[in-house]
């Protein structure tokens, strides 16, 4: 296949080299609007092809897909460029910058009948995947809550707040792993260096069945901290994507409320503290995976597992969570479009269904 990458700035290298090591990739372009990024990049991988202006790449016939990795706010005007000219197309996380762009984006690829998938990276990775098989067995009882922790020293982005930063990863685990999308949001933040660009913020997830998630992102911490708590009845799971080993710990803790008492002196909680268990994950690197399924889409014609839907769930949690700053933290709905509302629910299995058949060079309408 032929593929692009738009954007080769921070985070559009890691595509491009995961594209350049695949062995259904002939050949990769990539096309930033500074040169010296394209200097770059082809110091670094001498067979690419290069380009300063996407427009170059719309018509070219052979093009099978492009990865989109540049700011935000531009995601939406090119990815639709590309869609309309038949192009398979994979958008960085997060999807779009609104509600509204996010559902044209999806109508689009479905009209012409080309993938559209989302790079909400941890749903390849092993941690997540297992997490999501223990909460789905009943391993953990029933869910109370979610603490989420993702928390650095910056790096500050111009143009879209901390939780449109960072909350797009915690967002996709949390939906990934409950198979729920939330009601309502609550978000408090703070701007404390642009004006109107929260670099701290505090969201509270609301799920219909009583199950509560907090996410803390900043981008004024002085450690590094990716850490994930689940709370069950059963057991509690704490995911620390910092350890390079033992990413998921499991604690046999819980606590038992006795059933009923007659005066406060016998009411007694009776805690359980026993043992710690540390699954075995498989190493691979999830971005390789995710590239790979993308490519696989295209040839196969499948419904990428984080398709267009996934990043429109995330952009709407991300809407209602600005909103709810804007208002000092008033209880928002996630707002999703009506004819779309029937994939917030995720009880039924997210999986590859085949859609079209293979797509490579199959008619564009
Ligand atoms: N999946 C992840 O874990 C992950 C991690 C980091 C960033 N990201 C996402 O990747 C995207 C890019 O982030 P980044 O940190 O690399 O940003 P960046 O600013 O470092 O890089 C963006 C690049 O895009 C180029 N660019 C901008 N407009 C362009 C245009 N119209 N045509 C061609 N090139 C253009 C810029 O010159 C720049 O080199 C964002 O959506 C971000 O959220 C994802």
């Amino acid at each position: 296949m032929k593929v692009a990458v738009i954007g080769c700035g921070y985070w559009g290298p890691n595509l491009v080299r995961n594209f350049v090591q695949s062995n259904k990739v002939d050949e990769v372009t990539c096309c930033d609007r500074d040169q010296q990024r394209l200097d770059h990049m082809r110091k670094l991988y001498p067979m690419i092809k290069t380009t300063q202006n996407f427009k170059e790449l719309l018509d070219q016939p052979d093009l099978d897909g492009v990865a989109v990795a540049t700011p935000v706010y531009t995601h939406f005007p090119i990815a639709r460029e590309f869609l309309q000219h038949g192009k398979h197309v994979f958008i960085e996380k997060p999807f779009t910058h609104s509600i509204e762009t996010a559902a044209e984006l999806i109508k689009l690829a479905e009209e012409k009948q080309r993938i559209l998938m989302v790079g909400h990276t941890f749903e390849y990775t092993a941690a997540v995947t297992k997490i999501r098989e223990l909460i789905g067995n009943g391993e953990l009882g029933k869910l109370l809550y979610i603490n989420c922790t993702r928390v650095n020293l910056g790096l500050f982005q111009p143009d879209i707040n901390v939780v449109w930063d960072l909350a797009p990863h915690d967002l996709s685990i949390i939906m990934y792993v409950t198979k729920e999308v939330p009601l309502t949001v609550n978000s408090q933040g703070k701007a404390h260096f642009h004006p109107e660009i929260e670099d701290v913020a505090i969201t509270t997830l609301h799920f219909k069945g009583g199950l509560v998630a907090f996410i803390h992102n900043s981008w004024l911490d002085p450690n590094k901290i990716r850490r994930t708590t689940f709370v069950g009845t059963k057991k509690m799971l704490v995911y620390d994507d910092i350890e390079t080993q033992e990413k998921i710990k499991i604690y046999d803790k819980g606590l038992t409320v006795p059933p009923y008492y007659d005066t406060f002196a016998d009411f007694q909680f009776s805690y359980r503290y026993g043992d710690i268990y540390i699954p075995r994950l498989d190493d691979f690197e999830p971005l390789r995976k995710q590239i790979t399924h993308f490519l696989e889409c295209i040839e196969h014609g499948c419904q990428p597992l984080t398709d267009g839907y996934s990043g429109l769930r995330v952009v709407s949690i991300l809407e209602a969570a600005n909103t709810s700053i804007k208002n000092g933290g008033k209880a928002t709905p996630v707002r999703f479009p009506s004819e779309m509302r029937k994939h917030m629910d995720l009880n039924k299995e997210v999986g590859l269904t085949k859609q079209w058949g293979g797509l490579r060079g199959a008619a564009v309408h």
